[in-house]
């Protein structure tokens, strides 16, 4: 086959993390996981060993390459790519991590009492900024970014600041593209070259996202 990955070996993050408040409720986001999984699902079709870690999703990976590890948090997130990202080849940072927790969840069931209820948050480990200290130069990263405003600048300043090779830029401002659509228009930024796509399906957006990354992995 063309473009083959045989004998590399991938993580992928997917999903929304769920940053739990109290035994009955988290902080969670829309993200539904679906660009994640068809990344991992084109990379198992081109020969690749695919590892996803996925947060709280309804979908299944069809192909028997992709091994799944289930999370919730972006603390238990961050502990499974910390055990499988020093034997992979290639990094992908699809998860649509909570930038926040909860500074203690509670153990019993917060009753409804007051008018107003505050709950302390603190930030999470950024997952992919962390492993980005520790990327060899035989290791190959992307990331992603959703952004409304500025997205150009704020996706470059990511790649910097995470030590990405590859950010994948999704805009909201875009119509049919983001949470709960089944398309994306991508641009995808890199040091020394960016590339846009038209709208497309999410299953062609992963191909294009592979394709990109096999040229530069096989360069
Ligand atoms: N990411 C991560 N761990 C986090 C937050 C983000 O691994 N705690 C990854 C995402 O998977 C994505 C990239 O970092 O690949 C960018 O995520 P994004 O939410 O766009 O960026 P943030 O750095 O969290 O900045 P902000 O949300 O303020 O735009
Ligand atoms: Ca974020």
């Amino acid at each position: 086959m063309d473009k083959s990955f045989n004998g590399r070996k991938v993580i992928l993050t997917a999903g929304p993390t769920y940053e739990p408040i109290d035994p009955v409720r988290f902080i969670g986001n829309h993200s539904t996981g679906k660009m994640g999984f068809a990344l991992a699902e084109c990379f198992a079709r081109h020969g690749a060993e695919v590892h996803l870690v996925a947060g709280p999703t309804n979908l299944k990976a069809q192909d028997p390459a992709i091994e799944v590890t289930h999370v919730t948090t972006a603390d238990e997130m961050y502990e499974a790519v910390r055990r499988l990202a020093p034997a992979a080849d290639i990094w992908v940072f699809a998860a649509a991590v909570a930038d926040y927790k909860p500074k203690a969840a509670s153990a019993k069931k917060i009753k409804k009492a007051g008018d107003e209820l505050t709950i302390e948050l603190v930030k999470n480990v950024d997952i992919a900024a962390a492993l980005g200290k520790e990327k060899r130069t035989d290791q190959f990263s992307v990331g992603f970014a959703l952004e409304t405003d500025n997205e150009t600048v704020n996706a470059r300043e990511k790649l910097q600041k995470k030590n990405l090779d590859m950010i994948v830029l999704n805009s909201l401002n875009d119509p049919g593209a983001g949470f709960k659509h089944d398309t994306n228009k991508i641009t995808i930024i890199e040091q020394e070259a960016t590339t846009a796509f038209e709208l497309k399906s999410k299953t062609e957006v992963a191909q294009d996202i592979v394709n990109l990354i096999w040229e530069r992995v096989h360069a």
